[in-house]
């Protein structure tokens, strides 16, 4: 839980680094349209969020800036009896200016009328140049005459980088949830079910615990399944012999896990499939070892791509001198994306890699990263042995750095072939 101290902190963080003699806007996202007249699930932008914690739809925050002095407003939902029996209960102007640290609350209906009174004698506007609500494009035209249009974001994913105890809590339960789910799938006899089955499994763990939804797409890729990377068809009959490549995470209370387990259809992995789980396991321990302040991102990059390149080299899947095949980025036809991603808010945390001088940021405590190796053996490939073909392994973990380390957020998600054939025969 994030208590609304926390985001009053990260307001103030924000509004001493806003530039001076500006106006700055955040929007809440928009309902998007489904079909006809139903909605998706609302989720509000994860920006606006890490700022208030405020869940509403029609929201805006606005920092107006003098030279040092920073007034804070937030703009509501009106009370409105008819479109809260249908839609909800609304938190209104009266109760958002108790439960929020701003220096005034409007409703959103006059926001157009404020701003116009804000912007005046201003130079400059700040606004988020990703978020998609309609009102930016009349902002604009508001903020005509201001003479500097400036992108607010890379100040929030600059701060969204390192996460707080709190922040580090969330996904620590986020993880728990998915934990049981994987688990759940790991027991569950799977042998003739569908995909999709395992699918409803996994969401059902996520939310009988009080998970939103799942963070992302949940991925159930059997077979050759494996060999497409964002494969969210889920609708392929399980085969024994074959393995399942679940990548699967809940978001808990707007924060993210991103987990990745490869798994036997039936109780027991083949010796083929073993070879090729054991060296991406491998790698993967051997790359959450590095982690610790300092080291960079590209530096897992290139180990694990050195890593899995020996180890193809080692089972007759590539032929030739390492150092040339790395050159020649030969392996990257079966390893072909990064070793991790930052994670939080979004799966795929908006932070930044590098510096604004382009200089890459090294792992700081307080980080959160995946770490997810893989190696795609498509069907079809002829270049590799028979008994290859077929086979996608990816193993992923979320990984906190630490002042003097790291810590594997989600090591109780099992991942020994050991371990995961005893759960599987468990209920088979
Ligand atoms: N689940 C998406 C990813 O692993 O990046
Ligand atoms: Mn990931
Ligand atoms: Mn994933």
């Amino acid at each position: 839980m994030i208590e609304e101290k926390e985001y009053k902190q990260r307001r103030d963080i924000l509004a001493k680094q806003l530039p001076k003699k500006s106006v700055t806007i955040f929007l809440s996202s928009t309902n998007k349209k489904r079909s006809n007249d139903t909605e998706y699930p609302y989720r509000q932008d994860s920006n606006f969020y890490y700022l208030t914690g405020f869940k509403e739809d029609n929201a805006a925050l606005v920092f107006v800036k003098k030279n040092k002095s920073v007034q804070t407003i937030l703009f509501v939902q009106k009370k409105d009896p008819t479109l809260e029996l249908w839609n909800g209960i609304r938190l209104g102007k009266k109760e958002a200016k108790k439960v929020f640290d701003v220096d005034k609350v409007y409703v959103s209906s006059s926001l157009e009328k404020r701003l116009e009174e804000f912007l005046e004698k201003k130079q400059r506007i700040l606004y988020d140049f990703d978020c998609d609500n309609e009102l930016l494009s009349k902002i604009k035209s508001l903020a005509k005459r201001c003479k500097i249009h400036q992108d607010v974001a890379s100040f929030v994913y600059k701060m969204r980088l390192l996460k707080s105890p709190n922040e580090i809590a969330l996904i620590q339960k986020a993880l728990e949830i998915t934990k049981e789910a994987h688990h759940q799938v790991m027991k569950m006899r799977k042998s003739e079910k569908y995909e999709y089955q395992v699918q409803a499994e996994i969401e059902y763990t996520f939310k009988k615990n009080g998970a939103y939804s799942d963070a992302y797409t949940t991925i159930v890729a059997s077979g050759n399944n494996a060999n497409t990377l964002h494969y969210i068809q889920n609708d392929k009959k399980l085969c024994e012999g074959e393995m399942i490549l679940i990548d699967a995470g809940c978001e808990y209370q707007y924060y993210a896990s991103d987990i990745t387990r490869t798994i036997p259809v039936g109780t027991k992995f083949t010796k083929a499939q073993k070879e090729i789980y054991m060296l991406v396991l491998d790698v993967q321990k051997k790359i959450i070892q590095m982690i610790r302040p300092g080291v960079m991102r590209s530096e897992l990059q290139t180990r694990s791509e050195e890593l899995l390149c020996e180890g193809m080299i080692a089972l007759g899947i590539l032929e030739g001198e390492l150092e040339e095949l790395l050159e020649n980025k030969t392996h990257k036809k079966y390893y072909p994306h990064g070793i991790g991603h930052w994670m939080g808010i979004d799966v795929h945390d908006q932070a930044p890699y590098k510096y604004d001088n382009a200089q890459e940021i090294p792992l700081q405590k307080g980080m959160v990263l995946t770490i997810e190796p893989a190696l795609y053996f498509h069907e079809n490939d002829t270049d590799i042995p028979l008994k290859y073909r077929g086979i996608g392994v990816r193993i992923e973990d979320n990984i906190l750095v630490t002042s003097k380390g790291f810590k594997n957020l989600s090591k109780e998600i099992i991942k020994e072939i050991e371990d995961i054939e005893s759960y599987s025969s468990e209920y088979a």
